[in-house]
């Protein structure tokens, strides 16, 4: 049998506050909405999810506060099969995030509350769970320093690192370089470099930037998305770096892991909340051939 890759998330968790509404609010202006939902949520817990269904042996590094919405987000991860004893709990809130849903895109607020306890300090404990780890994956829900820690020491020990920079913030170089991969989307690549295709030729097989409905750039060219119907995008960008680390710790070629990951993501985008839909290996396998392409 295949082994397991071994994908560790550093990030957050939060509990996601979703309003679904047929238009935006004006500054100002109090409109109805039509529903509203909690659902578990943050970058890191999203890509954790997403990686142990589509079959990795996941471990989450992250920290939630001693509340009710703490204890919910560490028993659905626990139920989808994510390792949780490296979840911290500190005395600060857990990190919500209030999120507008309007004709399946979304807008987000993120309050990262506990999010913002996991400091370099925490992570010096962590090492050996690096160590042991095919590859990380990290997004921008916590301290940069945080960031810029296990990136350098990731490079240290040699264990690669993908950066999903969201939200957008300028970074540091170093934390660009010794990334293994960099997955921005247009806006996200927008803030780090001043000209992406600069940025995609220096950081060629690296830098894979995401368009929404029209696939990837990279590198080597465009990926085009796979047709879907979004219902609710939150959490697609989260599923496309977690089946690109699945894929990639499992050896495919960066262009494969590419069209896999954006399979995913078209999949997961057709239910409501950013967990709800994600697929496993087997959904992303059928769906890849019934649209004419090869899951390798
Ligand atoms: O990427 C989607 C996620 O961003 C949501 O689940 C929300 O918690 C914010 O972190």
């Amino acid at each position: 049998m295949r082994k397991k890759p071994k994908i560790t998330v550093i990030g957050s968790l939060n509990m996601d506050l979703t309003a679904t509404s047929a238009k935006r609010p004006a500054a100002g202006e109090t409109i109805l909405g039509e529903r509203f939902d909690t659902f578990p949520g943050g970058k890191g817990a999203n890509q954790a999810v997403a990686a142990a269904r589509l079959g990795a042996d996941v471990s989450m590094i992250g920290m939630v506060g001693q509340d009710a919405f703490g204890d919910e987000l560490v028993r659905v991860l626990e139920q989808e099969g994510v390792r949780t004893d490296h979840i911290g709990r500190v005395d600060t809130s857990t990190g919500v995030a209030v999120i507008q849903v309007v004709g399946g895109d979304n807008s987000i607020t993120v309050i990262p509350g506990a999010n913002f306890q996991l400091t370099p300090a925490s992570i010096k404990e962590k090492k050996d769970v690096i160590e042991a780890s095919d590859i990380i994956l990290i997004q921008l829900e916590i301290p940069i320093e945080t960031v810029a820690a296990v990136a350098a020491y990731c490079q240290e020990v040699n264990v690669p690192y993908i950066l999903n920079p969201a939200p957008a913030q300028a970074l540091p170089t170093a934390i660009i370089q010794q990334a293994s991969y960099i997955t921005p989307n247009e806006s996200e690549a927008a803030v780090l470099f001043e000209d992406t295709n600069e940025a995609l030729r220096e950081f060629a097989d690296k830098l894979v930037i995401t368009k929404g409905e029209e696939g990837i750039i990279y590198s080597g060219g465009t990926i085009a998305a796979f047709p879907a119907q979004a219902v609710d995008t939150t959490g697609a960008g989260d599923t496309f770096n977690a089946a690109l680390a699945v894929r990639l710790a499992s050896c495919s070629q960066l262009a494969d892991a590419c069209r896999y990951a954006n399979a995913a993501a078209a999949l997961q985008i057709g239910s409501p909340g950013a967990q709800a839909g994600m697929p496993t290996h087997q959904d992303v396998t059928t769906f890849m051939r019934q649209n004419g392409e090869n899951p390798l």
